[in-house]
């Protein structure tokens, strides 16, 4: 069997659905193919499976690439007021969580069937599973093999993803593509992912695995020159038996290199030793029921014992010194983490086809025309908050837009 279309888009994710529909929509022909045997399985599970479809403040600061400024076309062109209409207009059903994150009431698979929807409005024809085995350049366009036959496309768009969990069709497949049609890429990298540490570091946080509380979490980026910049975020975090997660962690370890410290703040808001002072002046009790008032009780009796100071000293005995290096240890909490969680754990990936070599109005590759890169394999990459999925959105119609 073979096919002639105007467009085939690979991957029918986020990005791939919606370029489809986008693209169908205008008149093109056009054929989705994606080789996992679930449609749009990332969308399914995101947002704890209710799905975060974008942010209201989305905008160019929200995103790493190397290339900073190169999201900020297809950003302004579809911002996220343009999805939030779009999902009225279907009547789903949505609330804001916090920071302008918006969440169906329901279920991702809401937004799943607006996808759908969608592409039945342009027309799209649907291969899935299918897998693709080869695409070329040729003269009137581009040929791929599948598992369905041969398909001959004026246009090619790889919305293939990015390389975490890879159990539900995650593949490298786009990035090996780019590579051999000559793209640089920017070496992925898990991002959006808990963080580990050695075994025995951790071990005596152990203990503390599923404490969740709100921290200031911060580390340092490389900045102009030799300066680094720092950048911080003030979310939750949780603490597990290899390590820490939780939106604050993940938020950070998007921008963490490995052998980089990161530093917690546990008690964000606070002068904790100032706290600590004026408790000495005013109360009898011991220093441990105090701190657990502070920090629960299991944080605060571990976190004195690591720090080998006596938890049964009353408040007016506990010398200054001890104090401030208590304060110290607890709102400056400087950390190596050993590793992350993995691809399997990962949100996202960072990194991706090199922007370099794309074009940032359209997406189209700079080095053979109609083929065009959309979504999660190009090096732009989200903070945790629904950015992700609004990149998909607004890359796809950047892409349907110009085909
Ligand atoms: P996506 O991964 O959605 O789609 C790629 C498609 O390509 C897949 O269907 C895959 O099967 C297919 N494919 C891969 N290789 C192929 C090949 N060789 N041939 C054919 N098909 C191939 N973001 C956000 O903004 N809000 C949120 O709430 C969440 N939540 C969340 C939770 C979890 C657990 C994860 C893992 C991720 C998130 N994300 C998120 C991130 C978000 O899911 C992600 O950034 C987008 O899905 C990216 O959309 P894409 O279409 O680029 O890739």
């Amino acid at each position: 069997m073979s096919a002639a279309v105007d467009a085939l888009v690979i991957g029918a994710g986020a990005a791939g659905l919606f370029c489809a529909a986008q693209a169908g929509q205008r008149g093109l022909k056009v054929l989705l193919v994606d080789h996992a045997p679930k449609l749009a399985e990332k969308i399914r599970i995101s947002g704890g499976g209710r799905c975060n479809f974008t942010n209201r403040e989305a905008g160019p600061a929200n995103y790493l690439s190397e290339n900073p400024h190169f999201c900020r076309s297809a950003l302004a062109r579809y911002p996220a007021s343009e999805f939030i209409a779009l999902v009225q207009r279907h009547g789903i059903a949505f609330h804001e969580k916090h920071k302008g994150q918006l969440f169906c009431d329901h279920s991702a698979q809401d937004i799943i069937e607006l996808l759908l929807h969608e592409c039945a409005a342009g027309g799209v024809e649907r291969w899935q599973p299918c897998a693709v085995h080869e695409v070329q350049p040729t003269e009137a366009g581009w040929t791929a093999r599948t598992d369905r036959g041969e398909v001959l496309a004026r246009r090619v768009v790889i919305a293939t993803g990015g390389l975490p969990v890879p159990k539900i069709g995650a593949s490298d497949w786009g990035l090996r593509l780019a590579e051999r049609l000559g793209h640089r890429l920017v070496a992925p990298r898990e991002a959006l992912v808990p963080l580990t540490f050695d075994t025995a570091h951790w071990a005596p946080f152990v203990p503390l695995a599923g404490i969740a509380r709100p921290v200031a979490i911060s580390t340092a980026v490389p900045g102009k020159g030799k300066r680094s910049n720092t950048v911080s975020f003030l979310e939750d975090l949780l603490f597990t038996h290899r390590g820490l997660s939780g939106p604050a962690v993940l938020q950070i370890s998007s921008f963490w290199r490995p052998g980089q410290t990161i530093e917690i703040d546990l008690l964000p808001g606070t002068d904790l030793f100032e706290t600590l002072q004026q408790l000495k002046r005013q109360s009898r009790r011991q220093l441990g029921n105090e701190l657990a008032a502070l920090l629960t009780q299991r944080l605060a009796d571990t976190w004195l014992a690591l720090q080998g100071i006596a938890a049964d000293t009353p408040m007016p005995q506990v010398p200054d010194a001890t104090l401030r290096r208590l304060a110290d240890s607890l709102q400056h909490w400087t950390l190596t983490p050993s590793g992350t969680e993995g691809w399997a754990k990962a949100e996202v990936m960072a990194g991706g086809v090199d922007t370099r070599d794309l074009s940032s109005q359209t997406m189209e590759s700079r080095l053979h025309p109609g083929l065009y890169f959309i979504g999660e394999v190009v090096d732009v990459t989200g903070w945790l908050g629904g950015y992700n999925f609004q990149w998909a959105w607004a890359s796809a119609v950047a892409c349907a837009e110009a085909m």
